[in-house]
């Protein structure tokens, strides 16, 4: 990949697609496999005329995930995106038809979007300031104060990193609640377990097919429940006994899952020499802080900082002129945007505190190290003014 440094411009995507936008150093700069290498996929494709419906790249896309989470295949759904992964789990799963979906509002919107679509209405959580997470601690503070039915809960894996699954399997256990965690970012650090954990295949993703969703449970019926709501509710015949969709996982995305597959370990570890770089850079930088496990325990294609002292609009401004661009993916949380206002909520005092410090600086495979130096020096001069270099 050419240097972004040495080229006058890039083109930057944009998550909205509305227009492209140019930057020196984009944010974010999906890198999917190359024609050449999905090329004969899309030959097979062609040769067997199958192009959806669990066709054979998908079901060996399937096998091959199950083994790289050391599950089997019938542990393991995909499905067309992770917004309908979420919300076809919650189908699943939600303990009443109608009722509350308990989930932070230190989240993308497509996790209150999934439980509006199941049904449901969101209610709005704090997160731990370390984590940035919703934790069974906190949820059990809310459902004491909380006196209408709670159909599930929805804890989110902030930029990538991991909740512990067991920790809410016995939170289930416990208030006899139903569990799916939205761990669209945590392709690289989930480690599943009985309570289902999304994963979101995205472009923008560690592991992008374009569009996709990696639903992952040791509860093989619950996988099954999804995969068949994915279909329009069939699965060995075309009786339909539940509320369904169609969400299911195109022939042509498989293909690029199963190069993307072969490329994971150098795309992992493009990965891991940005994390290493940042962590490098930044670490001693007083006032900035990563997410517990940044870089050593898991890696993100996000690189999502803490920046103390309400300092985060001029650094955009700064990082802005030096052509880098940043991003506050999450806005100043669901709760503020204004499809969510209605919906109820406890006091968001750490979530409102991250929104104005967490700022997401460029992070893409094949991101070079005077890149990172560059957005690095930038930070560091206006985080240490007298260390100007
Ligand atoms: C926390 C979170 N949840 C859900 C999603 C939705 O995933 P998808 O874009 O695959 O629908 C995203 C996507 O970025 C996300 O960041």
């Amino acid at each position: 990949m050419p240097g972004l440094l040495d080229a006058s411009v890039s083109l930057c995507f944009r998550e909205t697609m509305i227009a492209p936008f140019e930057y020196r150093i984009p944010c974010c700069w999906p890198s999917l496999p190359a024609e050449e290498s999905v090329r004969p996929y899309f030959e097979e494709i062609d040769s067997k005329r199958w192009y959806s419906n669990f066709g054979p790249l998908c079901l060996r896309l399937q096998g091959q995930l199950a083994g790289h989470f050391s599950l089997d295949p019938g542990q393991v759904s995909l499905v067309a995106n992770g917004t309908l992964g979420l919300t076809l789990a919650l189908m699943a799963r939600k303990k009443h038809a109608k009722g509350l979906c308990l989930m932070p509002s230190w989240t993308f919107v497509a996790t209150a979007h999934a439980a509006l679509l199941a049904g449901l209405t969101p209610f709005f959580v704090d997160v731990d300031p370390v984590s940035w997470a919703l934790t069974p601690r906190i949820a059990e503070a809310a459902l004491s104060k909380i006196d209408r039915p709670i159909a599930a809960i929805m804890p989110v894996c902030p930029f990538g990193s991991p909740v512990c699954l067991d920790e809410w399997a016995d939170f289930e256990r416990e208030t006899g609640l139903p569990v799916i965690v939205d761990a669209a970012a945590a392709f690289d650090g989930i480690r599943p377990g009985s309570v289902p954990a999304l994963i979101s295949l995205h472009a923008t993703k560690i592991f992008g097919v374009g569009e996709g969703g990696l639903l992952l449970c040791s509860d093989a019926d619950m996988i099954r429940d999804v995969t068949r709501r994915s279909n329009f509710g069939f699965y060995d015949s075309r009786e339909v006994e539940v509320p369904s969709l169609n969400a299911k996982f195109s022939e042509y995305h498989a293909a690029v899952g199963l190069a993307a597959m072969a490329q994971w370990p150098s795309t992992r570890k493009l990965i891991q020499s940005a994390c290493d770089e940042y962590l490098k850079e930044l670490s001693r930088v007083p006032g900035v802080s990563f997410l517990p496990g940044f870089g050593s325990d898991w890696i993100s294609a996000t690189c999502a900082v803490a920046i103390e002292g309400d300092r985060l609009e001029k650094i955009v401004r700064r990082l802005d002129e030096q052509g880098i661009e940043s991003r506050r993916w999450w806005r100043e949380g669901c709760h503020k945007e204004k499809a969510f206002s209605d919906c109820p909520r406890t006091d968001l005092a750490t979530t409102e505190s991250l929104a104005k410090k967490v700022l997401s600086l460029p992070m893409f495979p094949g991101i070079g190290q005077d890149e990172i130096k560059l957005v690095c020096r930038t930070l560091t001069e206006e985080m240490l003014p007298s260390q100007a270099v």
